[in-house]
């Protein structure tokens, strides 16, 4: 837990500089814009701890898994989307000695995240080994608007010298992943040129031949007149450098304004990549720092009109929810449906920038009520296309019949997962897909989507459901052996509830939607069915018998489910009376303690519960609220949030407030002690689904939405955004109030806890409580 982070309503400032911190404030300065993100490095040279990353969505390589006791169905490789070209690199030397932070007295730093606009600055002074003193003043972001642009500005003034200041802009192409399996590096060199101020490098990736080029402008001004002289030229293998050196008095401000266009061979040929991105380069020092800085600010202003969430009464956590929303917006903008959501987003290697159920189980709810509907229906369709990988997947590992069997991680359909053994048999994620289908047509009403996206989807899900479980004779009832829950703590276990009951669930829902389609596009379901050959009878019949039959490990005598087979043999002893030297469980103890042991790593049996809470009475939440939450040791980014939504639910409204404060400033308070690593972009969508539908008690139920909001005790009012069908609502919980505007056209029918309440278009509603 690190506290160093100067709270502000709306910027992240640090201020002096601790080369401790500097990794973690890598991470947390980070931006990007869905196409392309970068780590808070400094733009000159830095010799001291640091973990350089920019990182270009899309673009991976498959590093070869290390695994000992290799076993059929283990994935080849772990693909990572890999550090790529460092466009943002300034050296920077003044009458022959380098500018680096390692070395040199540093005065009045200062790094600062508006994210209000997306902007990046830091302001220093140093003092280099020769007395020569500076002052430097960058800033940087990279375009929401023209998504393959990065742009900075960066002023050096000679605070007490005169004499020469020399500024090389250069692209490095020669970087490596700390994460590499087998410290390879993943990049050969193309093409390259550079021509005075003006320079690209093209990188092709082994293995998988993306390229990427990146090209770059700059020009140099004193005292804010253009520096006419040309700059000399280096280039080395993968890297390009043009230097120009400035005379300069001592009050002589020098200014470097460079333009960088990164694109990939994702969405330009081969052939155009080098003329594109001189292209967009060339538009961009066109415009100008200002201007272009100017448009993307306006979209980052338009982006928080539909997103923003104030509080009042809490510098600390405003600052740390409005973080949340800001890095969930760097990182995915739904543009493209063959990107997807990374665990840190493009703030860091760890989890290689793939795709695991995150992006459904904690992501979707985010953009399907903060971003047009295309957003969330591009994170589902990117599953739908990685359909056929999911059943040659299933296939591998002896299913047929076009079962499907999603991967825990994936960036092309294919599983790749470092981590084998644990994650193997998390069969709950094929869950978390069917979930997402019903999840953004009971928010949307977008039904089409079935036909033929969702059923395909679900049919190939229910199709492996079907053959996983299995009938046992002794129980006469069918189960579900060797899998793993959420609970990673716990690895091939017999029916863990959650699995089963998310498999029992898909079933069921895409029997509703057989029925629906027959009903409602009868020659599509005909053109679909014979295209999966579903015999609809057959299938369906074997699918009945298990809703009907399932298992599902039960404690009668305290009334809950267990949350897997034999669970109740386990010494139940509260994680409150655990030694804080046993904390965390993951670093202090061995595998074989945690496995033995009954603590639980995140939400398991209560994710079902919080997914199917209309399934379970109040009591029923509450028995087995009360039976897990002190068991779970919450070591998971992902579990304060679902824990934080129950405890709202069953009215334990301190518990929901704690549990949220765990997960809001995770990363700005670095309270794991690894957001060196990078962000928890995924677990930030739980922190907003904590506040809105904890706090907020936002559900979406028979095409209505329904709020049932509390304000937290020590806050004196919060105010959240929120889309649904069409209408824009602001909601405006104060202590005994309740505001609610709709700033759009279009009227809604709201239930407010539990009253009708219709809202026209363009009014607003107050209500007491
Ligand atoms: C969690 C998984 C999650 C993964 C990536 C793990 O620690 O247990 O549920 O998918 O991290 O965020």
């Amino acid at each position: 837990m690190k506290d160093y982070i100067k709270y502000h309503e709306w910027l992240i400032i640090e201020e002096g500089f601790n080369p401790e911190h500097n990794r973690i404030s890598e991470s947390i300065f980070s931006i990007g814009n869905g196409k392309m993100g970068q780590r808070a490095n400094f733009e000159e040279k830095y010799s001291g701890d640091s973990l350089r990353g920019s990182y270009v969505a899309g673009i991976y390589y498959p590093d070869k898994t290390r695994v000992g006791w290799w076993k059929n169905g283990y994935p080849e490789y772990f693909a990572k989307i890999i550090n790529s070209t460092n466009w943002i690199g300034i050296n920077i030397s003044i009458n022959g000695v380098e500018l680096d932070l390692a070395n040199a007295k540093i005065q009045s730093f200062k790094r600062v995240l508006d994210m209000q606009h997306g902007l990046l600055t830091r302001t220093f002074v140093a003092e280099l080994k020769n007395g020569n003193q500076l002052e430097v003043n960058s800033q940087r972001f990279v375009s929401i608007d023209n998504t393959a642009i990065g742009a900075i500005r960066y002023s050096v003034k000679a605070v007490n010298f005169s004499g020469e200041i020399s500024i090389s802009p250069y692209l490095d192409g020669d970087v490596f992943n700390e994460d590499s399996n087998y410290d390879e590096k993943f990049w050969v060199e193309v093409s390259k040129e550079i021509n005075n101020n003006e320079g690209y490098l093209t990188l092709e990736t082994l293995k998988t031949k993306f390229q990427v080029c990146t090209a770059m402008k700059f020009q140099v001004l004193k005292n804010n007149q253009l520096v006419n002289s040309a700059p000399t030229n280096f280039v080395a293998e993968k890297y390009i450098e043009a230097v120009q050196t400035v005379k300069v008095n001592a009050g002589d401000v020098v200014t470097v304004e460079k333009y960088a266009a990164v694109i990939s061979s994702l969405d330009f040929s081969i052939e155009q990549l080098s003329e594109k991105a001189n292209e967009f380069v060339t538009q961009a020092q066109n415009a100008g720092f200002d201007l272009l800085f100017e448009s993307h600010k306006n979209l980052w202003l338009k982006k928080w009109e539909t997103s923003d969430i104030k509080i009042e009464g809490d510098l600390a956590a405003q600052q740390g929810i409005r973080f949340n929303i800001f890095q969930l917006n760097q990182t995915y903008s739904g543009e493209d449906e063959r990107l997807n959501i990374g665990p840190k987003g493009f703030t860091g290697e760890k989890y290689g920038g793939v795709t695991y159920w995150d992006t459904e189980a904690y992501c979707l709810p985010f953009y399907l009520s903060t971003a047009p509907i295309e957003v969330s229906k591009k994170l589902l369709l990117y599953r739908h296309r990685h359909l056929t990988k999911a059943i040659e997947n299933a296939d591998k590992l002896g299913f047929n019949n076009g079962a499907a069997l999603y991967p825990m991680v994936t960036i092309n359909g294919e599983e790749c997962h470092n981590e084998w053994e644990i994650t193997f048999e998390e069969i709950h994620r094929n869950g978390a897909i069917a979930y997402a289908i019903y999840n953004y047509i009971n928010y949307t009403g977008d039904r089409e989507y079935l036909a033929p996206y969702g059923f395909e989807v679900l049919l190939g899900i229910s199709r492996f459901w079907s053959q996983r479980i299995t009938w046992s004779e002794k129980k006469q009832k069918y189960v579900m052996l060797g899998v793993t829950g959420p609970n990673e703590y716990e690895n091939n276990v017999n029916n863990n509830f959650h699995t089963s009951y998310m498999a029992v669930w898909t079933l069921k829902y895409t029997l509703e939607v057989v029925e629906f389609l027959q009903k409602e596009f009868p020659y599509l379901y005909e053109e679909m069915i014979s295209k999966w050959k579903f015999n609809a009878i057959k299938e369906t019949k074997r699918w009945k018998d298990i809703i009907e039959k399932m298992y599902f490990p039960f404690d009668t005598e305290r009334n809950v489910y267990l949350q897997q087979d034999g669970f109740d043999d386990k010494e139940l002893i509260p994680v409150s009376e655990l030694a804080a030297s046993d904390k965390p469980i993951n670093q202090k103890w061995s595998w074989d303690r945690i496995l033995r042991s009954c603590y639980i790593k995140q939400a398991d049996t209560l994710q079902s519960m919080f997914w199917f809470e209309n399934d379970f009475s109040e009591s029923d939440l509450k028995r087995h609220f009360d039976f897990y939450e002190p068991l779970t040791v919450h070591e998971s980014s992902l579990s304060p949030c679902i824990h934080s939504i129950l405890a709202a639910k069953i009215g334990y409204q301190q518990k929901s407030y704690e549990m949220y404060l765990r997960t809001s400033r995770l990363d700005l308070d670095d309270y794991n002690n690894d957001t060196e690593d990078g962000l928890h972009i995924t677990s930030m969508g739980g922190t907003w689904m904590a506040f809105v539908m904890g706090f907020g008690g936002v559900r979406v139920r028979d095409n209505k939405m329904v709020l049932n909001p509390f304000l937290p005790n020590n806050w004196k009012s919060y105010q959240f955004r929120i889309g649904f069908r069409g209408a824009h609502l602001s909601l405006k919980k104060e202590r005994e109030k309740l505001t609610i505007t709709n700033y759009s056209n279009v009227a809604v029918i709201l239930e407010v806890w539990g009253i009708p309440v219709l809202l026209e278009g363009n009014s607003t509603k107050e209500l007491d409580k």
